[in-house]
């Protein structure tokens, strides 16, 4: 089933659902304008009247519409108020009357097989507007409105939207009209995450596997460290933002991480659902997530090569290691490719002394967070070394490429 795939994810909006059911309620109550379908369709059938004469007006039939797409699970009568989703003419009338905007978006997913619930969130059936839009009690995916967008302080409408679009889009490597999630992918690619994390297959086990992570509830989140509205989203921008503030003793990096940034990677997290689409759904047939080859071999070397050591000990959190192209996403502390001569000018110690007794940042490291036996010490330095002459070589080579100027 695709409502149940799809269901429950979005707890984490319910928060804000119920607070907005409230506002908009008792804008409602003021405004006394509550209009049920049968409205709709009547001031729907005067516009098209109006633009394009009574004849066309007549052929509009009257009654409750509904999308049913057995496949994907959708019964959605959203159209039954939005009339005007598919008409031409009508992109400067309010909603429900409105066309669709992006009306390429549309033909790419057209709506007789698409619905609207896909993208857009909500309960397809209902006939009731709160109860449509999702803005009910017992309903847990409610729509990802521009109001939702608003609590969230996200520049963007349709933000939240892609949450579903990448559903279906979810190995795809950018997709057009999906800035947040094209975003966060990139900052997949450049920080490292894959070290630590499985994602779409493949990647390291320091963290958590992180195929399903949408499917988390708010209530499988401890909330115990965040200040303010307790939600999903929320714990998640905090989390990325400053892991160790909401999960104490996480060696999940601070990686500097601007507020789009957190946004974006939360966007991203919280789409990596469960997809029961048929693979018809699911464009090209796509089972697995786009890479070069470079790419693959990059991260090959990254979890087996020299360099895993310092990956699996989570030294690479604080430390770049750049003869071997380990690029630490915090970079807190020097490049240890360098660790060999660097040691000895700042601290008057050879590497091995200052591994055996460190000082400064390391002695508390090394006797609190990452506990070393005598022969793993002898490997960091052993390995250093390697990676200092193996510096020293490439500096060397690149000396040789420069051109003579
Ligand atoms: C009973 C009539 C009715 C039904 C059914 C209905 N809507 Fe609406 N919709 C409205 C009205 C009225 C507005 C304009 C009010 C507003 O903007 O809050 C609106 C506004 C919207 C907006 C723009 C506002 C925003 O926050 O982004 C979207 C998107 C939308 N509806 C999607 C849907 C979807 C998807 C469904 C089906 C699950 C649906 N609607 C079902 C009446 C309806
Ligand atoms: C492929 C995904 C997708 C499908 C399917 C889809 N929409 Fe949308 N819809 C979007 C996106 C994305 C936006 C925001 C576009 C923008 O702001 O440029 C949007 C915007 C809207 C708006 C807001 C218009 C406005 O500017 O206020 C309404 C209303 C709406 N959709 C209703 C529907 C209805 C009803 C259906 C089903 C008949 C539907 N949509 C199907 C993705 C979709
Ligand atoms: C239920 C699955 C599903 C959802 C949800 C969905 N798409 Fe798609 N999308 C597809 C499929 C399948 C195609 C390929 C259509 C074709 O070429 O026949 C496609 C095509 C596209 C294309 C055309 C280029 C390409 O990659 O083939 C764009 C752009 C796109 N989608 C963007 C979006 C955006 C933006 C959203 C959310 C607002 C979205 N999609 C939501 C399944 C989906
Ligand atoms: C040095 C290893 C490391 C790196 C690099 C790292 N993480 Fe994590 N991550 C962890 C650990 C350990 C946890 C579990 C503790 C926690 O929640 O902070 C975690 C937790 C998470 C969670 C929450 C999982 C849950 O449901 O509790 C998400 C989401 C996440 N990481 C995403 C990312 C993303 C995206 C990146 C890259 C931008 C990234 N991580 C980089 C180690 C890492
Ligand atoms: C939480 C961050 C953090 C982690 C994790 C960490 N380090 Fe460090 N390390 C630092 C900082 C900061 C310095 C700079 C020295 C100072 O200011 O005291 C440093 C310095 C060093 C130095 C001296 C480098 C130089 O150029 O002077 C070595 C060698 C070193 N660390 C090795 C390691 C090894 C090996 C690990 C993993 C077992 C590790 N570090 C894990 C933060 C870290």
């Amino acid at each position: 089933m695709i409502i149940s795939a799809r269901s429950k994810a979005d707890t984490f909006l319910l928060f804000a659902a119920g607070l907005l059911l409230i506002a908009v309620t008792g804008f409602l109550f003021v405004s006394e304008e509550v209009r049920d379908w049968n409205d709709h369709q009547e001031v729907f059938g005067n516009l098209v009247a109006e633009r394009f004469g009574e004849e066309a007006a007549e052929a509009v039939s009257p009654g409750i519409r509904q999308i049913w797409v057995e496949e994907i699970d959708v019964v959605d009568r959203c159209t039954t108020c939005h009339m005007g989703i598919t008409w031409k003419g009508f992109e400067e009338e309010e909603n429900p009357y409105k066309t669709h905007p992006d009306m390429p978006l549309l033909r790419s997913h057209p709506v007789e097989q698409y619905g609207c619930t896909v993208c857009h969130g909500g309960q397809g059936y209902a006939l009731e507007e709160q109860a449509a839009h999702g803005y009910v009690k017992h309903w847990e995916e409610p729509m990802l409105s521009k109001a939702i967008a608003g609590e969230y302080l996200i520049k963007s409408n349709s933000a939240l939207i892609e949450m579903n679009c990448n559903v279906c889009h979810r190995y795809e490597r950018e997709t057009a009209g999906m800035t947040f999630i094209n975003h966060g992918k990139e900052l997949v690619r450049t920080k490292a995450c894959k070290a630590c994390h499985i994602i779409n297959g493949s990647g390291g086990t320091i963290g958590p596997d992180l195929t399903d992570e949408g499917e988390k509830h708010a209530e499988g989140l401890d909330f115990s460290n965040l200040t303010g509205f307790k939600s999903a989203f929320n714990w998640h921008v905090s989390h990325f933002k400053n892991p160790i503030a909401v999960v104490p003793n996480s060696i999940m990096p601070d990686m500097n991480l601007s507020t789009y940034d957190a946004q974006a990677l939360t966007i991203l997290s919280m789409s990596w659902k469960r997809s029961e689409y048929p693979v018809a759904y699911i464009p090209d047939f796509q089972q697995e997530e786009e890479r070069t080859p470079e790419e693959i071999a990059e991260e090959k070397r990254l979890l087996e090569g020299d360099g895993a050591f310092f990956i699996e000990k989570g030294c690479f959190v604080c430390h770049s290691i750049s003869s071997w192209g380990i690029i630490s996403p915090s970079e807190k502390g020097p490049d240890l490719a360098d660790a060999e001569q660097d040691v000895r000018t700042r601290f008057g110690k050879t590497l091995e002394e200052f591994i055996f007794k460190p000082t400064g940042t390391m002695e508390i490291i090394l006797s609190s967070q990452i506990i070393l036996s005598d022969e793993e010490k002898w490997e960091v330095v052993n390995k250093l070394r390697e990676a200092y002459r193996l510096k020293q070589a490439q500096r060397a080579e690149q000396q040789i490429q420069r051109p003579v100027e």
